[in-house]
């Protein structure tokens, strides 16, 4: 028996880090699930062929999540392939790092329609299908730079924490349906976002986390399922899986 037998998931951006983790996650305890990509199909078509492997459901789901039409489509399809959507998992990302005085309105815009405008379109989408259901688990991937801000990072920052902000607002106007709606916010993850950052820079950041490593994506994935499967009184609160970087 897995957790989460019956029930179906959404994961966006899900092709590849911490996102791909999760979906494997949730599809070993039992859920179908779906997972979204943008580009980066031979990867979405390895975490299907990963699933498959030990006998779970999965199918592909391919739409820009920072497009309204798009990720609304997407969502209404799931839900009408499977019949229900249980959880969804808001976890595409970007980042385009540059201190303040170089950053650009694309670099600015792209950011927050890409990590920020994508969780209102997919959660909205969602919501009319988990309120008829009266059940519904949303999880939000912020970061503790949302938190704690940092150097050039001023939209991702941004993005991320108004996704906390979102998530608050969500979870009490949902909470009547039986929809809990949660923010995991991961500390620095060994993922291709994180490889992007000099090795130099990277070592600078390992020296102020207290547990003195990166985290790994399958880290996450479990705290996502934690709030997916076993989180029935929690909504609105934002866990934090960061080897105390921040407190
Ligand atoms: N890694 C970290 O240190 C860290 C720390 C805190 C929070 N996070 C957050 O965790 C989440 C996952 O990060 P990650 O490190 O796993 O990133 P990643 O390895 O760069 O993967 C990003 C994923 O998002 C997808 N994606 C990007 N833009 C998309 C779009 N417009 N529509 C649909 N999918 C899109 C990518 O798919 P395609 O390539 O197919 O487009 C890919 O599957 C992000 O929200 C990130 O901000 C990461």
């Amino acid at each position: 028996m897995g957790k989460l037998d019956g029930k179906v998931a959404v994961v966006t951006g899900a092709s590849r880090g911490i996102g791909r983790a999760i979906v494997v996650l949730l599809a070993k305890e039992g859920a179908q699930v779906a997972i979204n990509y943008n580009n980066d199909i031979a990867g979405a078509q390895e975490v299907a062929d990963e699933i498959a492997a030990f006998g779970g459901t999965a199918m592909l789901a391919q739409a820009d999540v920072s497009d309204s039409d798009q990720a609304r489509a997407m969502i209404k399809k799931v839900a009408e392939t499977w019949g229900r959507l249980d959880v969804l998992v808001n976890n595409a990302g970007i980042t385009r790092d540059k201190s303040m005085r170089k950053l650009t309105d694309d670099d600015w815009m792209t950011v927050l329609t890409t990590n920020l405008n994508s969780v209102y379109w997919c959660t909205s989408a969602a919501m009319p299908i988990m309120i008829e259901q009266k059940y519904g688990r949303v999880i939000n991937l912020s970061s503790y730079v949302g938190q704690a801000g940092n150097f050039g990072q001023a939209n991702y920052a941004a993005s991320k924490g108004g996704i906390i902000a979102f998530t608050k607002t969500a979870a009490i106007e949902l909470a009547k349906y039986n929809i809990t709606v949660n923010a995991l916010a991961p500390g620095f993850t060994l993922t291709d976002m994180l490889s992007k950052v000099a090795e130099s820079v990277q070592d600078q950041i390992k020296s102020k986390i207290p547990m003195g490593r990166f985290g790994m994506p399958e880290e996450m994935a479990k705290a996502v399922l934690f709030l997916a499967a076993d989180a029935d009184y929690i909504t609105g609160q934002q866990i934090n899986v960061n080897g105390g970087v921040f407190m």
